[in-house]
């Protein structure tokens, strides 16, 4: 019996592993999969067993009866729900004890673009009949990583996302609650809406970098139209353009704004303040 984390070759799933070695689990009770095997082998030397693992051509042998296997969501929008779903069914022939699955903020009941296939992966593990735990993880602090190197160049913070609030976290906290979940007992068929203590503006985001970067930096809130204009002009194809404005509607209309105080009851800790992931960057 094993913890199985995907995606290892990734932030989150990285940080996960390195989040159940600190909690005490035994490197071989734990294994590190990714499609690049090579890139985890760091981790090997540190007696952790790791393994390929795609999801679109899931290998046999990897997973076992009574493992507890954490799906770290795939990165190829419009293939992810098949994938997940081969990972679903390799699951249940291998008899794994439980899955927990990294979903997204309501994902059954929102409008937030990224939503569906995480909704249909959610039913597909449901529909499995396996124990599991839904991870519904909220905004990363990191995603406003490059909007910070652009606010240093141009002391300008552009978005669509009006007086719209985001509850962000650092991808540290959510893959230490992800290694919390997968090594303790009592989540079962638990659904988890983990979100950042704060929910901060873009105005806040703008004085925020501001006072790290030490210039003057503001928002410049657009218009959709605008924005989609600007982007394009940019140089961004349809479809980048399309995901963008959508995220900023969503932000606008409060979807990434709600504030649980669940991620922080699985921590026991405060989640990262904006300002300390920001200082990172500098
Ligand atoms: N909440 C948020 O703000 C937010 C932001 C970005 C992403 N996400 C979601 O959260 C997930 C984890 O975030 P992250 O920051 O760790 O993303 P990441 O650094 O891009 O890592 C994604 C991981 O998924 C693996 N992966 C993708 N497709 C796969 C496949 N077909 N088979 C096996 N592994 C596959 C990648 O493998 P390779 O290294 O081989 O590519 C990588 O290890 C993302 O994949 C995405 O679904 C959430």
């Amino acid at each position: 019996m094993a913890i199985v984390v995907t995606g290892a070759t990734g932030r989150l799933g990285r940080l996960a592993v390195e989040g159940l070695l600190e909690r005490g689990v035994a490197p071989a009770d734990i294994v590190a999969t990714g499609r690049s095997v090579e890139r985890l082998a760091d981790l090997a030397e540190r007696g952790v067993r790791v393994a390929a693992f795609d999801y679109s051509d899931v290998p046999a042998g990897v997973l076992s009866r009574g493992d507890v296997l954490l799906l770290v969501s795939g990165s190829e929008v419009g293939r992810r729900v098949e994938q997940h779903r081969n990972v679903v069914d390799a699951a249940v022939t291998a008899g794994v004890g439980r899955i927990v699955y990294t979903s997204t903020p309501s994902a059954t009941d929102t409008t937030l673009v990224i939503a569906p296939d995480h909704a249909a992966t959610e039913r597909a593990i449901r529909d499995s009949g396996l124990p599991h735990t839904f991870l519904r993880n909220g905004w990363y602090t990191e995603n406003y990583e490059q909007a910070f190197r652009q606010a240093a160049e141009t002391g300008a913070v552009v978005a669509s996302a009006g007086p719209g609030r985001v509850a962000s976290a650092a991808i540290a906290d959510f893959a230490e609650a992800a290694a919390v979940v997968v090594s303790s007992e009592g989540h079962e068929d638990a659904v988890y809406e983990l979100s950042g203590d704060v929910a901060w503006s873009y105005d806040d985001l703008a004085a925020t970098f501001a006072e790290v970067l030490g210039r003057e930096v503001g928002y410049r809130p657009l218009a959709p139209e605008e924005h989609r204009a600007a982007l394009l002009e940019a140089g961004l194809d349809e479809g980048t353009v399309d995901f963008v404005v959508g995220l900023d509607r969503n932000t606008a209309e409060g979807l990434l704004a709600v504030t649980t105080g669940e991620l922080t009851k699985l921590l026991g800790r405060p989640t990262t303040p904006l300002a300390d992931t920001v200082r990172t960057w500098a």
